[in-house]
């Protein structure tokens, strides 16, 4: 049996075991940062749980540990950074869902937050979730460096902000009905989801040094981008129980996106050419860059 798998297929086998790994150890870290559903006030609490527990690919955690493994970055730092960026990211899906922005039902295979509890209930969810990554990554003495901590928080509050992930959404809600400019619609993609994935790898490698994290920077950029080429695609060609959110709501919301701009055959070459520049800025880093190299190919194959 063993002899009938080629290379290729025993390193996917690695990668998904490694992934499996990591994606149990987010789910622990997560289940033990939030608080109890038991704890006062329990519906917020209970809430917050549901958004942030048993879902999800945790893709920005796997790029966190894999950046956090090629530059020996500490664990407990690690862990609190994938944790803090998981919490942001289920809190901006709780938000995008909301009647006032994607009015989506169905999230992570269940109904989307606001379906579940009610809108004020998914409003307060996202607060708190945001203000729970940043408690995570300012707990006294996480880091043995005062200034790694330092930058860890601003990056991760400029990658959340006006700057980042809410500019991209302000961008994304007001360019609804809208035939927007590829350069536009570029920059939207990078605020909204680019900005909070380049922010996870540079967490992850915050114990690097200044050739590592401009390598993993340009890498980031790039495998960010694409994984929203990626969602506006399978937007189109996947249905909704495989991605366990509504398919084909960008046509019906009219929002403008790779596929609507582009056209699908565009749309995939250009996640193609985005995902070889990130491999191109990893070359430097050899074999000790493999994790991130097969998230690469992990982000860009998805069909989830
Ligand atoms: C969905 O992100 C929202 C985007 C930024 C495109 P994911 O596809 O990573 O969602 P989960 O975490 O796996 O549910
Ligand atoms: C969401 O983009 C980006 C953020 C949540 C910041 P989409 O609106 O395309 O994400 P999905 O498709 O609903 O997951
Ligand atoms: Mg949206
Ligand atoms: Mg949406
Ligand atoms: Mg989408």
């Amino acid at each position: 049996m063993m002899n009938n798998i080629n290379s290729s297929e025993t390193a996917m086998l690695d990668f998904s075991a490694w992934a499996t790994e990591k994606q149990a150890r987010i789910e622990n870290v997560l289940n033990s940062t939030l608080p109890a559903a038991n704890a006062m006030p329990q519906t917020l609490h209970n809430a917050m749980r549901y958004s942030a527990l048993e879902g999800g690919k945790r893709v920005r955690a796997l790029l966190c540990y894999a950046a956090s493994e090629l530059c020996g970055t500490d664990t407990k730092v690690a862990d609190a950074a994938a944790c803090a960026v998981e919490l942001i990211h289920a809190y901006s899906l709780v938000h995008d869902d909301m009647p006032c922005m994607d009015d989506d039902d169905l999230r992570r295979g269940k109904p989307s937050c606001h379906k579940q509890f009610d809108d004020a209930t998914a409003l307060l969810v996202g607060d708190a979730l945001q203000s729970l990554a940043f408690e995570v990554l300012s707990q006294t003495g996480l880091c043995a460096q005062t200034n790694h901590q330092i930058s860890m928080l601003n990056i991760l509050a400029k990658a959340s902000g006006s700057t980042g992930m809410a500019g991209g959404q302000a961008i994304d809600s007001a360019s609804v009905g809208k035939t927007i400019s590829r350069a536009d619609l570029e920059q939207m993609h990078q605020l909204k989801t680019g900005a909070l994935i380049q922010a996870a790898v540079l967490l992850g490698g915050i114990n690097g040094n200044i050739v590592k994290i401009t390598a993993l920077s340009t890498y980031a950029k790039n495998i960010g981008l694409a994984f929203q080429v990626i969602d506006d695609i399978l937007d189109v060609e996947a249905d909704s129980s495989t991605l366990g959110k509504t398919a084909g709501k960008d046509a019906n919301n009219n929002k403008p996106t790779y596929v609507s701009i582009l056209g699908l055959t565009d749309a995939k070459q250009h996640a193609q050419q985005l995902y070889n520049n990130a491999l191109d800025a990893l070359t430097p880093f050899g074999e000790s860059a493999l994790r991130l190299h097969e998230l690469a190919g992990f982000i860009t194959q998805r069909r989830f």
